[in-house]
């Protein structure tokens, strides 16, 4: 989800409003997604390099963390969503992490996966997969793999990265081996339905070989 400050820029408004309008952007993708039968989505809402930003923004994503908890945690339960969180968020302040473990309680029951990523790095979660696999003893590519935060989600398919740029930033590398990507021009607060249907029209154009032929 790239483009919420650049969103705010080109209005003359806080960037603050570019995180609260890139909310509203979640909101509508998570219903599209359940709309067109998308089984999992994977939002990168904070990545561990995020703590580079001033402390005012930091604190602003996390006040609107805290709210978007508030606000929409019984619509989730009630439209069948079943939170996961990926990254070291219990790093965040307690009582975050605590909203957080409420809510992951709550949703337990759901049937469609919303994957949050929070103080996410993909190189530091793979760091994590391996150390742990050599705890156990076997350092292998399934080992690691079944020690990544993502080890009960399904595989990653398609990776849609918003606002032009065209980089991963530390998301989901080794799960993007195979992945299809597409990167849109669209800023993420201006995301709507019609993006996503598109990227999966794209993607279902796409012929995957997984290196055979
Ligand atoms: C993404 O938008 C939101 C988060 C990182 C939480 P940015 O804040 O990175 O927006 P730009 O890249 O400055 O436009
Ligand atoms: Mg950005």
């Amino acid at each position: 989800m790239d483009g919420n400050g650049r969103w705010a820029k080109k209005r003359h408004v806080p960037r603050a409003m570019g995180h609260r309008e890139g909310g509203e952007a979640v909101r509508r993708t998570v219903k599209a997604c359940r709309k067109l039968g998308v089984e999992c989505l994977t939002l990168y809402a904070f990545s561990s390099e995020n703590w580079k930003r001033d402390e005012s923004e930091i604190g602003d994503l996390m006040n609107l963390m805290k709210r978007f908890i508030k606000s929409d945690l019984d619509d989730f339960i009630a439209n069948g969503i079943k939170l996961k969180l990926i990254g070291d968020w219990h790093a965040f302040e307690p009582e975050i992490v605590a909203m957080l473990e409420d809510a992951l309680e709550r949703t337990q029951h759901g049937d469609q996966v919303l994957a949050v990523a929070l103080n996410y790095g993909s190189q530091q979660e793979i760091a994590r997969a391996a150390a742990k696999a050599a705890e156990q003893g076997d350092v292998t590519q399934d080992s690691i793999a079944a020690n990544l935060d993502t080890a009960d989600l399904p595989p990653l398919d398609l990776l849609i990265r918003t606002s032009g740029e065209v980089r991963l930033s530390n998301f989901l590398l080794w799960q993007a081996a195979y992945a299809e990507m597409i990167f849109m021009d669209v800023l993420w607060p201006d995301f709507e339905e019609e993006h996503l249907q598109a990227a999966l029209e794209e993607f279902a154009r796409r012929e995957r070989r997984y290196g055979g032929r």
